[in-house]
């Protein structure tokens, strides 16, 4: 009977075999516009009773949701993301613990949004979706796209930037690179999750415009440019409301404004309600934990959108339209990665170009903030190098929470230097600290250190954050990890009283780790040069050693504002970090540059900011005319030339100021980049198109998109603070 019915449907014996391991074929298959399956779904919907459905709604093990077997309707089967396929676990919480679940790690989302490539944020995506279908998943749990609001937030490092166009456009190359491989990317945390602390229960208070300016168009984009078949809510409330059953989230901004067809899943343990989450939230309520607690093999029926909606549903007949509703995207999802038919291409996992990538990505992502008398790339007159720091040592991959990889190998940055470097210098290590529950200094490990550096003609200090403590994943000595935000704005066992005293003994480069960089010290000017690499994945060590060596250029820029002082940042002077049970976003739209621009207030490393080897020169900017009408598209290029003595890249950022609006903008925003690569003495002209999106605001008044007719400014620059060419334009 089944069999009949799925003929009927144009789904073969042959397509039924291979569900849920469609790995088949080796065409790149594109996405599907939502009208293709309709027919399909419709026919289906038809055949399934209100039990088969709700089996669609809720998880069926730790990283599935429901199948119906009857209908030969697979599980979908899911894993995190977001920069590598993480671990198998079982079909409860626990890992399986066997040794064909290594990745490629790669490096994490603050790392690669570093690289304003989008390019390779496409080339990124592609490896991610491509391990991913290896492994038999069918959705990888990224990009992460919240806003970096605090440099406390434990979740930085997977995050991409404290701008949205930035975060946007990185998500959007990411994601279709995933969905190229026939596997859907997720998009999250869906939305306004910019802290860990009480992350389960913490409201945010947000403003309208906030919102809309700042928090959720990087999700917007991802939709729309991105073509993002799934999205997974946030743990947090949003004004009041669950991001699981947000009323304004889901139904007016999710499905309304966004007109968002693929499937929405709450993060783990998200869901809390099963009338406003049937009416307004989620289609999938993911999770292993039950309200009391279990986790091992819970019963998913108990779930709030398995039985307990049956239940409603049979009380009140006429919510099976939203049910049906729900079940309509997650059948689109499922016929779009390839659940109904054999066009998946086919996955690999672990390969040489996979882990080359990987390396690619660091290197442009690493980001040189500063380079004092050009110490790097490191002269001849270089013989001995000393290596200091825990960091040099330590792998990263596992660490941080539900991201966590295991890597198939992770070169550290000792290892780095010592294979590329090894044979050209002398390479001394001592370990400088070392992290222990006190988050102090080892005097013993610090007269090594010193010892060291007197030995040779240059440190290289490797140091900043790192996840945790090994062997206390789920404790207080967390730093970028999930559930828990930093305490403070420093790194710890005091790194800046030793970096500072190595300083005084030979030139020092410092190379910072970690999801947010810390405050102003002197170690920051007695450092000669200074590298942010954020966690640069498993070739990390092998890039960092390219980079000190001159064998690659740096060209990565901060995606986030380093300010001196936590207290300068807005959303710490003005607004509200960490929440306890709200967290009132009293800065608004003034978040990272938009801030420190308007104010004229001092950082430490602007947004945008990263140097080079060599130096570049901006031409004017180029237009034919300079008034528009709001529809029209704003043409202009820019030349750029490498003056340098270097091969390189610069990112020419595009910043449009909007100085005669009738409410207050910021200085500047960004929108739109391109990062240009130029042979030394070469010259590039670089094309932009700006249309009314980078013009407009969110107007609170008319709760619409807006441009105010008048004067634009339109600013080239390669960073918020260095803005070369100027252009005036007039929308009428
Ligand atoms: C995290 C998500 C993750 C999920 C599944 C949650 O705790 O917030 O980012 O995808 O767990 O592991």
């Amino acid at each position: 009977m089944a069999s009949k019915i799925l003929n009927m449907l144009g789904i073969t014996a042959m397509m039924l075999f291979t569900f849920g391991c469609s790995q088949q074929g080796n065409k790149n298959t594109k996405m599907a516009p939502p009208s293709k399956y309709e027919k399909q779904i419709d026919s289906l919907i038809s055949l399934m009773t209100l039990e088969e459905k709700t089996k669609l709604l809720h998880a069926s093990s730790s990283f599935t949701s429901g199948g119906v077997e009857r209908l030969h309707i697979p599980e979908l089967t899911m894993s995190d993301g977001p920069h590598g396929v993480r671990m198998e676990h079982g079909r409860d919480w626990e890992f399986d613990n066997v040794t064909n679940d290594s990745a490629t790690y790669l490096p994490t989302g603050i790392t690669l949004a570093s690289t304003w490539n989008k390019q390779l944020g496409y080339k990124y995506g592609t490896v991610l979706g491509s391990e991913a279908n290896e492994r038999g998943k069918d959705i990888i749990l990224g990009p992460g796209v919240c806003i970096i609001r605090s440099p406390l937030n434990g979740r930085n490092f997977e995050y991409l930037a404290e701008d949205p166009y930035l975060a946007g456009e990185m998500a959007a190359g990411y994601i279709k690179g995933v969905q190229s491989q026939g596997i859907a990317a997720c998009v999250k945390h869906y939305a306004a999750n910019n802290q860990e602390t009480k992350r389960g229960s913490v409201d945010a208070i947000v403003s309208e415009r906030a919102l809309q300016e700042i928090y959720l168009p990087a999700f917007g984009h991802a939709i729309k440019e991105g073509k993002v078949l799934s999205i997974m809510t946030a743990y947090n409330k949003v004004n009041g409301q669950y991001c699981a059953e947000n009323q304004y989230l889901i139904d007016s901004v999710l499905h309304d404004q966004f007109d968002f067809k693929g499937l929405s899943m709450s993060d783990w343990g998200g869901v809390h309600s099963t009338k406003a989450t049937l009416l307004h939230g989620v289609d999938i309520e993911m999770g292993t934990e039950l309200a009391d607690g279990t986790r091992k093999n819970p019963n998913y029926n108990d779930f709030f959108l398995a039985n307990p909606l049956i239940k409603l549903v049979k009380e009140h007949p006429e919510y099976e339209k939203y049910v049906d509703e729900k079940v309509r995207r997650i059948l689109y999802v499922m016929f779009s990665v390839h659940k109904f038919d054999n066009e998946r291409p086919k996955g690999y996992r672990n390969t040489e170009e996979h882990h080359v990538l990987a390396r690619k990505v660091a290197e442009e992502g690493i980001v040189l903030l500063k380079n004092e008398n050009n110490i790097l790339p490191l002269g001849d007159n270089v013989k001995t190098i000393a290596v200091i720091g825990d960091n040099a040592t330590v792998k990263h991959a596992a660490q941080g929470g539900s991201s966590q990889v295991k890597a198939q190998y992770e070169v550290t940055p000792l290892e780095g230097i010592k294979k590329l470097l090894g044979d050209k210098y002398k390479i001394i290590y001592a370990r400088g600290y070392e992290p222990n529950k006190k988050g102090t200094s080892s005097p013993k490990l610090i007269k090594e250190a010193l010892a060291a550096a007197r030995k040779a003609d240059v440190v290289i200090y490797i140091g900043g954050w790192l996840h945790n403590l090994p062997g206390h994943v789920w404790d207080q000595y967390r730093f970028d990890a999930e559930g828990k935000d930093k305490a403070a704005y420093e790194f710890p066992y005091d790194q800046a009283g030793l970096i500072d005293q190595l300083a005084k003994i030979k030139p020092t480069v410092t190379v910072v780790f970690g999801g947010s960089f810390a405050k102003y010290d002197k170690w920051v000017d007695d450092s000669k040069a200074i590298l942010f690499v954020g966690y640069p994945g498993m070739e990390g060590g092998t890039a960092l050693a390219e980079i000190i060596s001159g064998k690659a250029n740096p060209s990565g820029k901060l995606t986030f504002t380093v300010a001196k002082e936590l207290k300068d940042y807005p959303s710490h002077s003005i607004g509200e970090f960490p929440g306890d049970s709200t967290v009132e976003y009293k800065e608004g739209i003034f978040v990272g540059y938009r801030y420190f621009d308007t104010e004229g207030k001092e950082t430490m490393f602007p947004f945008g900011h990263g140097l080079s080897y060599t130096t570049f020169d901006f031409g004017d900017v180029k237009m034919d005319k300079k008034e528009f009408s709001p529809s029209e598209t704003v043409k202009f290029s820019i030349d750029v030339t490498n003056n340098g003595d270097y091969d390189g890249a610069e990112v020419v950022q595009v910043y449009v100021s909007d100085p005669s609006a009738k409410v207050k903008r910021p200085a500047k925003e960004l929108k739109a980049f391109e990062k240009v690569f130029l042979k030394k003495g070469e010259t590039k002209s670089v094309s932009f198109e700006l249309n009314k999106d980078a013009f407009s605001y969110w107007d609170p008044e008319t709760k619409a998109w807006t441009v105010d007719p008048g004067k634009f400014e339109i600013l080239v620059g390669n960073s918020s603070a260095d803005i070369r060419q100027k252009a005036e334009i007039t929308i009428k």
